[in-house]
């Protein structure tokens, strides 16, 4: 009997013992889940670190991609400058003929002319005679067109700041204003109007008259009014050195002016090209002017359409024009311009005194009577030099002294007798 209580004893030990293992389990198992919590925790926020990092890294990639993209694209356009750089250059020509759309004539600039095959990708409506093209060095196949060319001579005729002067600063020439406006700017702006009467509207007005009437004035007064374009050349400026180069600049100068219509081309002192052909004794140089002349008269004739343009032409010498130059149908009307009336040199007195500062005591009127025989620019001198006594003698205001002796100088000057220069002038 007394085993029993040391089985109970060592029964109740072992289930102590038990529950002793079963608490240290459980604890053991807390930790190791609580461990496996933060080992989860770490994991998660790593992943997350990772995350940000493969998207900056993406991030990072495309942005290098598209600057390798940026990079590809200046290497393409460096190699295709570089190309250009070892290209050879072109030849320009000039199309002469077209046989099919695959070829043409073309004369080169260097002279020669060639059977040119003509690149397929320029439009066959691009293709025409008297076109300016540039041809491959080797093979001579049309590569390009061109704009057409003018001399940088001839785009400098064209009159880009307009004059300032006005039909109310030109003192009399009513009578030439008026005819000028309707042969030149009327044409121009209602064409209609000639068709419903029936005739052909006029295509040029010669300007003839005494050196200082007017007639530059009253040009530039039509290049201030008009909205067409406004070509001015001086006669002088057409005859050229070389052979055929006045010609060419002639028919450059007129194609300009189609292509620029409506036009208005000026040509001052047109004696320098316009002079009578005579038959005898031709310097080389005569040849070139009245070549230069020849082609005016075609390019007057306009066996082109000469489209909207109108010509003024301004000489003080019609005698010596050619006669050729004068017939209708070239400049359809000839406006003479007169030395200015009493009247007319009141206005022109007027005109030129209207800053002036003028005591009442000045009668234009007078001074107009005494001026008989004066042109235009003659008038301006009196005034100018009126002007000119009153300052010498330190006053603002002009007196009818100073118109006096300012006369008295002008004709003076006209008659050719010189005013005594003070001895002292030079010494
Ligand atoms: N009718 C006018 N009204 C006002 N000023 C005039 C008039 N005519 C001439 N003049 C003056 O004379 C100057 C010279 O005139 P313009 O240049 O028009 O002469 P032109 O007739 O062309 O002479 P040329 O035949 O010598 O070329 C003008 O700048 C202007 O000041
Ligand atoms: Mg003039």
């Amino acid at each position: 009997m007394s085993e029993t209580p040391d089985i109970i004893s060592s029964c109740a030990r072992e289930s102590n013992s038990v529950d002793t293992i079963a608490e240290k389990s459980s604890h053991s198992k807390e930790n190791e889940l609580a461990s496996l919590r933060k080992a989860n925790i770490a994991l998660e926020s790593r992943n997350f670190e990772l995350r940000e990092q493969v998207r900056q890294l993406r991030l990072q990639n495309a942005a290098a991609e598209s600057q390798r993209d940026q990079y590809k694209r200046e290497i393409k356009k460096l190699r295709d400058e570089l190309n250009d750089y070892r290209s050879p250059p072109l030849v320009l020509g000039t199309i002469e003929s077209v046989i099919d759309e695959t070829h043409v004539v073309v004369r080169s600039t260097t002279g020669p002319q060639f059977l040119s095959r003509v690149s397929e990708h320029l439009d066959p409506k691009d293709i025409m005679p008297g076109t300016l093209c540039a041809m491959h060095l080797q093979s001579f196949s049309i590569v390009d067109i061109l704009p057409p060319k003018y001399d940088c001579q001839v785009s400098a005729m064209e009159v880009m700041d307009t004059p300032t002067i006005t039909y109310d600063d030109i003192g009399g020439l009513e009578e030439q204003k008026q005819l000028l406006r309707e042969s030149v700017e009327l044409p121009l702006r209602s064409p209609r109007l000639f068709e419903t009467v029936g005739i052909a509207p006029p295509k040029g007005v010669l300007m003839f008259g005494p050196p200082g009437t007017g007639k530059t004035l009253l040009a530039k007064a039509v290049a201030h009014h008009t909205k067409a374009s406004f070509i001015h050349v001086v006669g002088s400026e057409l005859v050229q050195k070389y052979i055929g180069e006045g010609a060419r600049l002639v028919r450059e100068l007129f194609q300009m002016a189609r292509e620029r219509s409506p036009t208005i081309i000026f040509i001052d002192e047109i004696d320098a090209i316009g002079a009578a052909r005579g038959n005898d004794s031709y310097s080389p140089g005569d040849h070139e002017v009245s070549r230069t002349l020849m082609q005016l008269l075609a390019e007057l004739d306009g066996f082109d359409n000469r489209g909207d343009v109108k010509i003024i032409g301004a000489t003080n010498r019609p005698d010596i024009l050619d006669k050729a130059l004068l017939r209708p149908g070239r400049f359809d009307r000839i406006i003479e311009f007169p030395l200015p009336d009493e009247e007319g040199r009141k206005t022109i007195l007027e005109i030129h005194t209207r800053k002036m500062n003028l005591r009442k005591t000045v009668s234009l009127a007078d001074i107009a009577k005494e001026t008989e025989g004066m042109n235009g620019s003659e008038l301006m001198a009196v005034c100018v030099e009126a002007g000119m006594n009153a300052i010498r003698t330190r006053r603002t205001t002009i007196s009818s002294e100073d118109f006096s002796k300012a006369l008295a100088a002008v004709k003076a000057g006209r008659t050719g007798i010189v005013v005594q220069q003070p001895d002292a002038m030079y010494s």
